[in-house]
């Protein structure tokens, strides 16, 4: 997926929309100016709670969305999610290293379907896991909550993992997307930004703001703030 003009990537997570109306909800929150839809996936085994599988994002391509859908596998084990979220319609999928026994072959899973690949951090996991996959990846997924739910906050020292990641991009000279998941407010999103990203996808609660216009767009006036210097 191309990094589009403006510099950061909004993307709202599905796990808060209305599910009742989860075809309009999504066409509304791009009409709003999200760039890109979350997708949630939990298994209850990997992260204690469960949420939707691939037949959801196949429901949304068959209803006419067209935005990429950005696929976040909480789930263990990965590779049979992969290949449904693949058929499904998934633009981008991304999973936790823990949660694959062979990390390079699932990501190669992914490419071979067509779609971008990535790995989410935990809060305490190692930036090791990016050492032998930067020539491959092409977002990395920053999770400033444990995942598993909407509505935490954000981990403060994040902060500090984001600006490495950065580095560790920079060095590999590749165009590589970092994201940053849960907790991202209107209040906190200048700090992350400045903390050194190269675009930024935000997994957001729709049910911040009813008027995902003015939530969206008072993302956007605080991100035009940040100083990237
Ligand atoms: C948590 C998910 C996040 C979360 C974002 O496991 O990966 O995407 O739903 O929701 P907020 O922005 O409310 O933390
Ligand atoms: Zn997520």
């Amino acid at each position: 997926m191309n990094s589009p003009a403006r510099p950061y990537l909004i993307a709202p997570s599905i796990l808060s929309a209305d599910f009742a109306r989860l075809g309009e909800e999504v066409e509304k929150v791009i009409e709003s100016g999200a760039d890109v839809i979350h997708f949630d996936v939990m298994d209850n085994h990997y992260v204690p709670n469960l949420t939707f599988g691939s037949m959801i994002c196949k429901a949304l391509r068959d209803y006419g969305v067209e935005a990429p859908i950005d696929v976040h596998l909480m789930v263990s084990p990965v590779d049979s999610m992969i290949e449904q979220f693949l058929e499904a319609g998934a633009s981008i999928i991304t999973f936790h290293p823990e949660a694959s026994h062979h990390v390079d072959r699932s990501l190669q899973l992914i490419k071979d379907g067509g779609a971008e690949c990535g790995l989410v951090l935990n809060p305490a996991t190692s930036l090791h896991h990016l050492d032998c996959v930067m020539d491959k990846v092409d977002q990395i997924l920053l999770m400033s909550v444990n995942p598993g739910f909407g509505g935490q906050s954000f981990i403060d020292n994040t902060l500090d993992k984001i600006r490495q990641v950065r580095q560790r991009i920079i060095t590999s000279g590749r165009d590589i997307r970092l994201e940053v998941d849960g907790g991202v407010k209107a209040s906190n999103i200048r700090a992350i930004a400045e903390a050194g990203l190269t675009c930024l996808s935000l997994g957001l609660r729709y049910s911040t703001k009813k008027d995902y216009k003015a939530a969206i767009d008072e993302m956007r006036a605080e991100l035009a703030l940040a100083n990237n210097s």
